[in-house]
C-alpha cells in the first residue's frame, strides 16, 4: 500500500542531508517493493523565507494528513534577528505540539567501528544502547504562564512555568514501558525530585502506573543532575530513560555525544495511536541545521538515513528494511569511510554525497 511521506529538509545541512537520503528512499521503492507518495514542505527559516513565518497551517495540515514526517532540521545565524516566537525553532515546537507528539525516543548506540570515535574510554561505550524517551510537548517549553515582563523598578523579569500532569506523564512512560519490554526490561525514571514539586510528581505517577501495568518491568528513579554524571561515568548501566522535554534535551545531547558523533543519531517522535490504529509520527536526526558546514558537502546524511530507517520500524513496523539501512550504514563505517565530523583514525574522508554513494553500494550489496 502507498504511505504518504511528508518531507521537510529546514535549513543548513538539512536539505544536504534529506537529498541522500531521498536516494536511499528512492532505492528502497525500486528494490524492496515499498510504495510512497512523497509530498515535500518547507519549514524554520525556509519557511520564513518564502511564507513569512517558520511553520504554515498548510504544513501542519501536510503533516496530519501524511502517514510520516522526514524532517531535517531548523536554524541559522541569518534568522538571529527574527523576533522570538517566529524562529525556526517553532518549526519543530509547533509540529510537535499541532500533531501532539508527546513521546520523543533518542537511541544512543555505539557502533562498533565507532568505539575510538567516542570521547570516552573504548570499554565504556563498546556494545552501548541507551533509549531515551524525551517527552516533548509538554515541561517547560509549554507551560504557561510564560514571558518577559518589567517589574515596578524598571528591572525586566523572564518566567517560564515546568509543568506536568498525570495524563501526560503516564503516556508518556506507557511508551517507554513499552519498548522497555522490547529490550532489558529495564526502565530508569529522571527527574529533580528532591526540588521540584513536578518531579515529585513525575516521580509519584511513574512509580504507580509501572506498578500496576507494567509489574514485570524493573524500575529505578534517579536525579537529572546525578543522570547526566552516571551517563558519562558508566553509560551501560541504562537501557531505557524516560524524562521531561527540558531534561531529555539536556541528556539526549550528552547521551549521543557518548557515541562519538551527533551527526550518527536518529530520533522518532510519536503521538497516541488514534481509533483507527493511526499515530502521527516525526522522524528527524539529532543534530542540528550546522549552518557552518551548510551547502559544503561535509554534513553526515547517515543520522538522517537512520531517521529513515526509525519511520520503516515505528510507522509501518518494517523491521527488516530498517535492519538493512542500519547494516549499510555498519558497512560504510567498517570499510573505513567516514565523513568529517567523525574521528575515525585512519580513516577515508568522504563527502555527503560520497556517502550516499557508499550507503546505495552497500545497499545493493547487502540484498543480494
Ligand atoms: C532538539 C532541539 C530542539 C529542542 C530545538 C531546536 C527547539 O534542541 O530537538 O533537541 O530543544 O527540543
Ligand atoms: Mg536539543
Amino acid at each position: 500500500m502507498t504511505k504518504k511521506l511528508l518531507v521537510l529538509p529546514g535549513d543548513g545541512i538539512g536539505p544536504e542531508v534529506m537529498r541522500e537520503t531521498l536516494r536511499v528512499v528512492e532505492w528502497f521503492q525500486k528494490n524492496r517493493g515499498l510504495s510512497f507518495e512523497i509530498t515535500h514542505g518547507l519549514v524554520g527559516g525556509a519557511s520564513i523565507d518564502v511564507h513569512g513565518v517558520p511553520l504554515t497551517q498548510a504544513t501542519i495540515q501536510a503533516a496530519l494528513d501524511a502517514d510520516a514526517v522526514l524532517f531535517g532540521a531548523v536554524g541559522g545565524p541569518q534568522y538571529d534577528v527574527q523576533p522570538f516566537d517566529n524562529r525556526p525553532e517553532i518549526g519543530i515546537l509547533g509540529l510537535r505540539s499541532g500533531l501532539k507528539l508527546f513521546a520523543n525516543l533518542r537511541p544512543a548506540t555505539v557502533l562498533d567501528a565507532l568505539v575510538d570515535a567516542s570521547p570516552l574510554k573504548p570499554e565504556l561505550v563498546r556494545g552501548l544502547d541507551i533509549m531515551i524517551v524525551r517527552e516533548a510537548t509538554g515541561g517547560i517549553y509549554f507551560g504557561e504562564p510564560r514571558g518577559i515582563e518589567t517589574l515596578p523598578d524598571g528591572q525586566q523579569r523572564g518566567y517560564n512555568t515546568e509543568v506536568y500532569t498525570t495524563n501526560e506523564i503516564e503516556r508518556v512512560t506507557r511508551v517507554a514501558c513499552d519498548i522497555a519490554r522490547k529490550r532489558g526490561n529495564r526502565l530508569c525514571s529522571v527527574e529533580k525530585a528532591n526540588v521540584m514539586d513536578s518531579g515529585l510528581l513525575w516521580r509519584q505517577v511513574v512509580t504507580a502506573l509501572v506498578a500496576r501495568e507494567y509489574p514485570d518491568i524493573r524500575l529505578s528513579h534517579m536525579y537529572a543532575d546525578n543522570c547526566a554524571m552516571q551517563l558519562a561515568k558508566n553509560p551501560h548501566q541504562f537501557d531505557v530513560i524516560v524524562t521531561s522535554n527540558l531534561f531529555g534535551d539536556l541528556l539526549s545531547d550528552l547521551a549521543a555525544m557518548l557515541t562519538g558523533s551527533l551527526g550518527m543519531l536518529p530520533s522518532a517522535t510519536l503521538g497516541a495511536v488514534d481509533a483507527r490504529g493511526k499515530r502521527h509520527a516525526l522522524y528527524e536526526p539529532i543534530h542540528g541545521s550546522a549552518p557552518d558546514i551548510a551547502g559544503k558537502d561535509l554534513a553526515n546524511p547517515m543520522a538522517q538515513m537512520l531517521s529513515f530507517a526509525m519511520l520503516l520500524r515505528y510507522s509501518f513496523g518494517l523491521a527488516d528494511d530498517a535492519q538493512l539501512i542500519e547494516n549499510a550504514v555498519a558497512g560504510v563505517l567498517a570499510q573505513g569511510l567516514a565523513t568529517a565530523d567523525l574521528s575515525l583514525p585512519g580513516a577515508k574522508r568522504i563527502s555527503t554525497t560520497e556517502c550516499g554513494n557508499a550507503i546505495l553500494a552497500q545497499l545493493e550489496l547487502l540484498a543480494k
